[in-house]
């Protein structure tokens, strides 16, 4: 039996307050001329709070595509079709399902850019060269 009192209030995930952001069983596809591309097609992980998650794989793997889902800004083409992606800055409060949100919506809006932010690999894009990278963060 499990005793931990998050347990319940979690839903029965244990621990899941003490995550930051759960992408549970992602799938972003593109939809084009050529067919369906499923760029994220079942992916699983979680951020826990404070802690700093890297993930590897070759190119055109999904990465990027990943990151684009979490800040619900799938380039033109695509959308998330399916999963979860439950964020929760406050670990005593309700996680928001950041997959459900309307990406042009005002929630989604006051949490992209403010709270999660995405250093493209250009990174002259997304940093300002006169400012310190601690600042910016
Ligand atoms: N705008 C787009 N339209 C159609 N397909 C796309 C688009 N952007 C990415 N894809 C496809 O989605 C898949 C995943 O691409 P993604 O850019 O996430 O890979 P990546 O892991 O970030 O690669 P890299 O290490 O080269 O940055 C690839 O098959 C890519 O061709
Ligand atoms: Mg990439």
């Amino acid at each position: 039996m499990n005793t931990d009192p998050n347990f319940a209030a979690a839903g029965g995930r244990q621990g899941a307050r003490d995550l930051l952001i759960e992408v549970d069983d992602l799938r972003t596809h593109f939809f084009g001329g050529a067919g369906t591309i499923k760029a994220v097609d079942g992916v699983s992980f979680s951020i826990p709070r404070g802690k700093t998650v890297c993930v590897v794989g070759e190119s055109g793997s999904g990465k990027s595509i990943t990151g684009r889902s979490i800040l619900n800004q799938v380039p033109r083409g695509g959308r998330i079709v399916s999963g979860a992606i439950r964020y929760r800055p406050d670990p005593a409060a309700a996680s928001v399902d950041l997959a459900a949100l309307d990406p042009r919506g005002h929630g989604m809006r006051a949490i992209r850019g403010a709270q999660i932010g995405l250093i493209s690999q250009e990174p002259m894009a997304a940093l300002s060269p006169v400012h310190t990278i601690g600042n910016q963060m």
